[in-house]
């Protein structure tokens, strides 16, 4: 298949630009060109992170940008009030990098509430930290977590993350669970290294109350080290995990949401797969992001930028914020690819675009 089936541009847009709306239907929503309506929001709000997860990072960290090119709370706030009120966004989510490095992660979410108090705020975080700023995202409106862990064993942690902090993370994860932030969902990205580890990780989630899902790695690393042949397709996790439970397809609860379910021994506790590479799921995506300086980014994959920032910071209305929003994903390209030959990774990272 061409990059043009795929509806990918050929030559990367200039993010200023306004792309091209053609033939698009005259409705609010932030539909796209198969018919799909964008309708949960993860705005990422910086690449720094205090983790460097081998799959995501590379060693070093990424270039943080200066603080001026960030969009500051007020800002996010007001794109989270277009987005709700104008585009039809029903969840918003906040991710990184890591949040949790931006000092002033409660005015942004205090911001958002503020823009749109019916909806849904939740952030992606490596859990380090969470159990001292907790107090304050919470008074600031926060409703949920999803807090990143891929296994309980520590040196494996320490390796897969360069880092020694698992019992910050876990420290973290108690503090959520604590707070009754729920359902508390923990993400675990599948990798080799750590594969024999799910049993232990799964029984850690159960004990503590929290709904875990595995990640298929994607292509999403700095160090462009992912490989098809090295990667752990989800068929292989269950055959792991089935060795120490008993598992019962459950599938999905709604088609959008991107990870299957199956019951343990029984229930009602279950475990997530999110087969991103193996089952994919890109005809049913709804997710929409903004990038820590202020870019539509339409897809993960797929290097096609749309300026939001430059509008805001130009005095630009509500109106022509959304319509430039709803431009940038008419545009979204039908899938990731990653199957076809000719795949190329996105140039920025997981880390740098948001998870
Ligand atoms: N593949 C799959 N998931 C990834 N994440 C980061 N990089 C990758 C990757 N290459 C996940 C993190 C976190 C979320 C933000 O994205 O583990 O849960
Ligand atoms: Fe940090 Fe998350 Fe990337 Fe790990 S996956 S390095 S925790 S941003």
């Amino acid at each position: 298949m061409s990059t043009i089936a795929l509806g990918m541009p050929q030559t990367r847009r200039d993010p200023r630009e306004a792309p091209p709306v053609d033939g698009r239907p005259a409705v609010p929503e932030l539909v796209d060109r198969f018919g799909r309506i964008a309708r949960d929001l993860r705005i990422s709000v910086t690449s720094a992170c205090s983790l460097r997860c081998t799959y995501c990072m590379p060693e070093e960290g990424l270039p943080v940008p200066p603080r001026e090119q960030l969009l500051q709370p007020d800002e996010i706030g007001r794109l989270v009030g277009i987005a709700v009120r104008e585009l039809g966004v029903r969840e918003v989510r906040f991710t990184g990098g890591e949040p949790l490095m931006r000092h002033d992660l409660a005015d942004i979410i205090a911001a958002s509430r503020a823009a749109a108090p019916a909806i849904d705020v939740s952030i992606t975080t490596n859990g380090i930290g969470l159990d001292h700023r907790l107090p304050a995202l919470l008074a600031a409106g926060l409703d949920r977590v999803n807090v990143s862990l891929d296994t309980v064993d520590r040196e494996h942690f320490r390796l897969l993350t360069r880092r020694d902090r698992l019992d910050a993370v876990l420290a973290g994860i108690r503090a959520a669970r604590d707070a009754g932030l729920t359902p508390l969902k923990l993400n675990a990205v599948m990798m080799r290294e750590t594969l024999a580890d799910a049993p232990a990780l799964l029984r850690w989630a159960l004990d503590n109350g929290a709904q875990l899902r595995f990640i298929e790695q994607m292509p999403l690393d700095a160090d462009h080290s992912w490989a098809r042949d090295h990667m752990v397709p989800a068929a292989e996790l269950l055959v792991v995990l089935g060795a120490a439970f008993e598992l019962t397809e459950v599938g999905r609860d709604d088609p959008s949401t991107p990870a299957e379910e199956w019951l343990v021994d029984g229930g009602p506790a279950t475990v997530g797969i999110i087969a991103s590479v193996t089952r994919t799921f890109c005809d049913a995506c709804d997710r929409t992001r903004i990038t820590a300086e202020g870019t539509v980014r339409s897809c993960l994959f797929g290097d096609d930028e749309t300026d939001l920032r430059g509008l805001l910071r130009g005095g630009a209305t509500d109106a022509e914020l959304a319509d430039r929003w709803r431009a940038a994903m008419w545009n979204k390209q039908s899938g990731h690819g990653i199957s076809l030959p000719g795949f190329e990774a996105p140039a920025r990272t997981m880390g740098a675009i948001g998870g």
